[in-house]
């Protein structure tokens, strides 16, 4: 893989592009211990060294991590008005990591955060059938046909055609509700077909990877090798794909 000399500094967190162009062209990088000024450089980040003002700076190729989504942020890279999801990785420096799916701004709990593209990709296709387990609370009793109803796959007001999934209650007003798609507003449109509005959701696995509960709300941590290598099992990717 050969990459762009300021997209790898970029992607390894040393400043916007434009602020590594700058360096770049102020000679504070060096390729294979020549200096270069040339920001547009193909840099192999298997072979190449690269040095930023004297320091070695490795390429990482592939990040994974969790976090446990708090309420009040939005699941983006980036926006100029509202807190998103990787703001809250600041020490993370990497600038090429992206949530997996989607969350809502007060849905809670599991997103997986990180830059392997084609493992994003396979865990949010359709065909691979990832579950995805979801705490939720209810406004008012579950109705005694719920279960039923989406274990059969309803159709929602719209049209939209869902797969079945599993509805098991904890209480009359709170369950755990499995589900194999990610459809937009999914549980709440489902439930609200039932007559019941969600006032808490909360996201607990996905695939056979399960929301650490010691990550206080807003914090994240490194999946472990295990991790990382059940949920490339999980939709038949190699470990090291
Ligand atoms: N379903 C929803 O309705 N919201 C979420 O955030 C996730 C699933």
């Amino acid at each position: 893989m050969l990459l762009r000399l300021d997209k790898y500094l970029a992607d390894m967190g040393m400043g916007t592009r434009s602020q590594i162009k700058e360096k770049i062209r102020k000679g504070k990088v060096a390729v294979n211990g020549e200096p270069t000024w040339a920001p547009e450089l193909k840099v192999d980040p298997s072979r190449d060294t690269v040095e930023l003002e004297g320091r070695p700076v490795g390429y990482a190729e592939l990040e994974y991590y969790m976090l446990n989504k708090p309420a009040g942020v939005i699941t983006a890279t980036e926006d100029k008005r509202q807190k998103t999801v990787l703001d809250l990785m600041e020490g993370r420096k990497r600038r090429d990591l992206f949530p997996v799916g989607r969350l809502d701004v007060d849905t809670e709990g599991l997103l997986l955060i990180t830059n392997d593209g084609e493992l994003a990709h396979q865990l949010l296709s359709p065909k691979k059938h990832v579950d995805k387990v979801y705490y939720v609370k209810l406004d008012r009793e579950i109705p005694r046909e719920a279960a039923d109803t989406f274990a059969a796959g309803m159709t929602l007001g719209d049209g939209t055609k869902l797969q079945p999934a599993l509805l098991c209650l904890e209480s009359t007003v709170s369950a755990r509700l499995t589900i194999r798609e990610g459809k937009f507003h999914q549980v709440k449109r489902m439930f609200q077909a039932v007559g019941c509005r969600v006032i808490y959701l909360k996201r607990l696995s996905m695939g056979p990877l399960a929301l650490d509960e010691t990550l206080a709300p807003g914090a994240c941590r490194p999946l472990t090798e295990e991790e990382i290598r059940q949920l490339k099992e999980s939709v038949s990717l190699k470990a090291g794909q």
